[in-house]
């Protein structure tokens, strides 16, 4: 059913609005110079190019030899650092095909991370991906390290919404439940019922056995949850600046150029282009159904770098990738996780009350998947 309406800052009477696109800075160094290592040797030898040799075979097909040479030194230090420092890194499908194949140890879409964060057993947990990711797997390790490479690496859909608004739409609407999507500010999670992702929205919305749940912030993907459900959708105003920026002409442009061609895209999308797709599902659903369906030609209507980490495993298929980078995810480079791990930066902190709030409302979600 259509939504029942969608809301915005402008539709509460309060003092301006202080959404800052970019979140609060993490700590430089949480372990003064003490903790600091030596910056290894970054030199291409004939050592590192054996060393890493297993590596390159994974992302030949997206990385040429000509790059190669300046990621492995890089890559090889920073899987030396991670053992020496016992960290773990966790990456999102969104970051680059030598990132998520060369030192990520846990890869995956929201969902995935968020589960895989609450089990890591490591110390010190490296967060590639953006800043309410990393959140997230503070709030759920809260006596854990947790670094993120760039703490500038924001989301527009997190910066959209504060923890504020959420009470001024309580307010406005008592007794109607509210459910968040995981791209949020812990501030915001604190004040939630409930957390979900692209993954389990559908499933989150009905098991709260309610007529009417607000769904916040991205109005696209409450408007997909809404041609699922019965339930009814109150919505919130912010859009991912990366999935609404595709159209339906576009896809049919893809369509009349090649009939047979099979488009996928992320709910994040605007209605126009859902109704275009063949498939639209999360980031972890969508690369299954690459892997499953294995089509001939395939277009990918998300962020671009997934569609090279898909390329990297399934050579065979082509990929059509529209690119469409998210800002925020590429601040996260080789170079800055390799400064993480030797100077233990930037170590993101989520006030210790918050955090307690935010984790019911993440852990409720992993339950309901378990
Ligand atoms: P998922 O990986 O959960 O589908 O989320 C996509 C996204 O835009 C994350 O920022
Ligand atoms: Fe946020 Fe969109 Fe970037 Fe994901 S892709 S981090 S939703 S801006």
């Amino acid at each position: 059913m259509p939504i029942t309406g969608i809301y915005g800052p402008e539709d509460f009477d309060q003092p301006a609005h202080g959404h800052s696109p970019v979140p609060a800075r993490g700590r430089a160094n949480p372990a003064g110079r003490a903790g600091a290592l030596p910056m290894p040797s970054l030199e291409w030898t004939p050592e590192v190019e054996r060393s890493t040799a297993h590596l390159y075979e994974r992302v030949k097909n997206v990385i040429s030899p000509l790059e190669w040479p300046l990621m492995a030194p890089t890559i090889k230090a920073i899987n030396e650092l991670k053992k020496t420092r016992g960290a773990v890194i966790l990456a999102h499908n969104y970051q680059t095909p030598e990132i998520f194949h060369c030192v990520a140890d846990i890869r995956g879409d929201s969902l995935q991370l968020a589960i895989e964060a609450s089990k890591v057993k490591s110390d010190i947990i490296v967060q590639c991906g953006v800043h309410f990711m990393a959140e997230t797997s503070k709030i759920l390790n809260p006596h854990k390290t947790v670094l993120i490479p760039d703490s500038r690496a924001g989301c527009s859909l997190a910066s959209s919404i504060t923890g504020a608004d959420v009470r001024l739409l309580r307010e406005r609407f008592p007794g109607v439940p509210v459910v968040a999507y995981v791209n949020t500010s812990a501030d915001v999670k604190a004040e939630v019922d409930i957390c979900c992702t692209s993954s389990n929205a559908v499933q989150v919305v009905e098991s709260l056995n309610a007529p009417t749940v607000i769904f916040l912030p991205d109005q696209y993907l409450a408007k997909y949850v809404a041609t699922q459900t019965d339930v009814k959708i109150i919505a919130w105003k912010g859009a991912c600046e990366v999935h609404e920026r595709f159209t339906g002409d576009e896809l049919r442009a893809y369509r009349e150029a090649d009939p047979t061609v099979q488009i996928i895209a992320h709910p994040e999308c605007p209605p126009d282009v859902l109704a275009e797709a063949d498939f639209t599902g999360s980031t972890a659903h969508m690369i299954n159904w690459v892997r499953n369906k294995h089509p001939k030609r395939v277009v990918m209507i998300t962020e671009c770098s997934m569609a090279d980490n898909v390329q990297a495993e399934l050579p065979d298929v082509e990929m059509v990738r529209p690119c469409n980078l998210c800002p925020h995810m590429k601040r996260i480079t080789l170079p800055k996780i390799l400064d993480s791990l030797v100077l233990l930066r930037e170590e993101v902190t989520v006030d210790p009350l918050i955090a307690e709030r935010a984790r019911r409302s993440v852990e409720r979600m992993i339950n309901l998947k378990n």
